[in-house]
């Protein structure tokens, strides 16, 4: 804690970087029913040595609480304003308002624009396919003509599905961009090369194990144990490597064979899945944070200090659970900003190292919702009820393999009802359910199922407001200094 948690320490003290080990970055996604305020979070980044981080957005709030802080930036415009990047005006004015803005002494140190974030998922159809690469020329162009050209760079996050190896030869050497894309992500990669800019990958072996049941379930991890996989007399033993590794060869065919790779998602989910929880998260920082510190790299990429951004920071209990229950609970740190478990972000493996909690957060009161047990009400209504809430609040702990999944009849139910409740910011009349709830003052958390107490968010917003005076003063500051 602290030593090295500001770059001003850093750069006095240069031995910090030995001490710190690799400078790991996190994904700080906000799709939560009452998030945490920025301002708090960029505190607790500070506080756990953290020096980036990425963004799905560049939201001003976000934005302002980052100012002052140095801490390396990479700001996004989602995927619904790929279109719009489409016409350079548009790029232009995105630029000038979300980085350009924010370029002053004490300002943001935006490092990289995230164009989109994984538009060539085959979920998504091709609906973005013909529209990223030109968004992506129009961005880095009105970087360069904002004179920001060489320090921030455009990239692409891009699912780990953009490549693959042909079904009948599974090597890491015969990675090759996937047919129906290949075109475009070939102009695309020379692109970054032309302009110094990374590739950026998502690289999910949970995900891997999730997909197939035939997955080697020692492979997801770093700690060997599993049959490796022997390509051209190298030995891969996690698919992490392997993986990597694909898209090395993919770049190499694709004629651009030193393109730097950023790691722009990896991690590990805590709950909504059998495998999803805190003992596999464990294993699977545990072997990934020493190599990072080690500059292990990959076979085909050894000794590279790879730049890595964790996802995520915090759990987001308003995602799509489309993917999957655990997409809720991908946090290093729960909802609150607590953290979930030990973890050495350092990589010098101290296994009961503590990461630093959220500070100054403000709860609701402690005043819960539960299933009502006086009998007056009518049962037979209950499951409708538990539905509703369910529908406006985050039931994913209660499923097969997750951490409440082990309550009884009314325990669920109060579980949802209590959910339903805090996401309504404790209004009385969201604790009723036809008479089927009632609110409690004992907190009925039990063993690893725990109910939520949710943040206030009307209070820690007025901790927030002042900071976009910041703003205000963006154009006084780049006259004084
Ligand atoms: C700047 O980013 C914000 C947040 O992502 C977005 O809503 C806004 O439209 C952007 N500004 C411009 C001019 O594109
Ligand atoms: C993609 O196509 C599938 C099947 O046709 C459809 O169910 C899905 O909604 C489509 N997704 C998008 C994002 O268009
Ligand atoms: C993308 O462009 C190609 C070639 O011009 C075209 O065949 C294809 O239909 C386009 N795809 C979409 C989704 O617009
Ligand atoms: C991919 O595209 C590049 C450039 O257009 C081409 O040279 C290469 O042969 C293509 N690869 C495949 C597998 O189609
Ligand atoms: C943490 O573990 C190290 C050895 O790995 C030990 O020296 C240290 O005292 C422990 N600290 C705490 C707070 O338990
Ligand atoms: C309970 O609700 C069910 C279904 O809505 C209804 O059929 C039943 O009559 C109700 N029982 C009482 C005691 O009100
Ligand atoms: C509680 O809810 C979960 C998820 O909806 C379900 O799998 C489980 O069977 C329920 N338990 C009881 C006792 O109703």
């Amino acid at each position: 804690m602290g030593l090295c948690g500001s770059v001003i320490w850093v750069s006095i003290l240069g031995l910090c970087f030995w001490v710190a080990g690799a400078a790991i970055g996190v994904n700080w996604g906000t799709m939560a029913i009452h998030p945490l305020p920025p301002k708090i979070v960029v505190e607790m980044l500070k506080d756990n040595g953290i020096t980036k981080v990425k963004l799905f957005d560049a939201d001003q709030n976000t934005m302002s609480a980052l100012a002052g802080s140095d801490i390396e930036v990479m700001v996004a415009i989602p995927n619904n304003m790929l279109a719009i990047m489409n016409d350079y005006d548009s790029a232009k004015n995105w630029v000038d308002r979300n980085v350009s803005r924010y370029n002053f002494n004490g300002g943001v140190n935006v490092k990289y624009v995230a164009v989109g974030n994984e538009p060539f998922l085959s979920s998504y159809n091709g609906s973005f396919v013909n529209i990223t690469f030109p968004a992506l020329q129009n961005i880095q162009n009105a970087l360069n003509d904002a004179g920001l050209g060489d320090t921030v760079k455009a990239t692409v996050p891009l699912n780990a599905d953009v490549y693959n190896s042909p079904e009948n030869n599974q090597v890491p050497s015969a990675g090759r961009f996937r047919a129906d894309i290949n075109d475009t992500m070939t102009q695309m990669v020379q692109f970054f090369n032309q302009h110094n800019a990374p590739f950026t990958v998502n690289i999910y072996p949970f995900l891997s194990l999730y997909a197939s049941k035939d997955f080697p379930f020692d492979f997801a991890f770093f700690d060997g144990g599993s049959a490796p996989v022997v390509d051209n007399g190298i030995s891969y033993t996690n698919v992490f490597d392997a993986n990597f590794d694909t898209l090395v060869s993919a770049l190499k065919a694709a004629g651009v064979p030193d393109l730097p790779i950023v790691v722009g998602e990896v991690g590990w989910p805590t709950d909504g899945d059998i495998n999803g929880n805190v003992k596999n998260a464990q294993r699977f920082y545990n072997g990934l944070l020493p190599r990072l510190a080690r500059k292990q790299g990959t076979p085909l990429r050894p000794n590279i200090d790879l730049d890595v951004y964790l996802f995520g920071l915090i759990d987001e209990d308003a995602k799509s659970i489309d993917p999957g229950h655990f997409e809720r609970h991908w946090g290093i740190f729960h909802y609150d900003g607590q953290p979930k478990f030990p973890m050495d972000l350092s990589g010098q493996g101290q296994t009961n190292k503590t990461l630093v909690a959220a500070k100054n957060v403000k709860y609701l009161p402690q005043r819960w919702c539960v299933f009502n047990p006086d009998g007056k009400a009518n049962v037979s209504k209950l499951a409708d009820n538990i539905d509703y809430a369910c529908t406006f609040s985050d039931c994913t702990s209660l499923g097969y393999g997750s951490s409440c999944n082990n309550l009884d009849a009314n325990g669920n139910a109060s579980y949802a009802f209590n959910n339903y409740y805090q996401a309504q910011g404790q209004k009385d009349m969201s604790c009723v359910f036809q008479g089927l709830a009632t609110i409690s003052t004992q907190d009925p958390s039990t063993g690893q199922c725990k109910f939520t107490l949710q943040i206030d968010s009307h209070a820690n917003h007025r901790v927030a407001s002042p900071l976009l005076l910041v703003l205000a003063l963006v154009p006084l500051a780049v006259f004084m200094f």
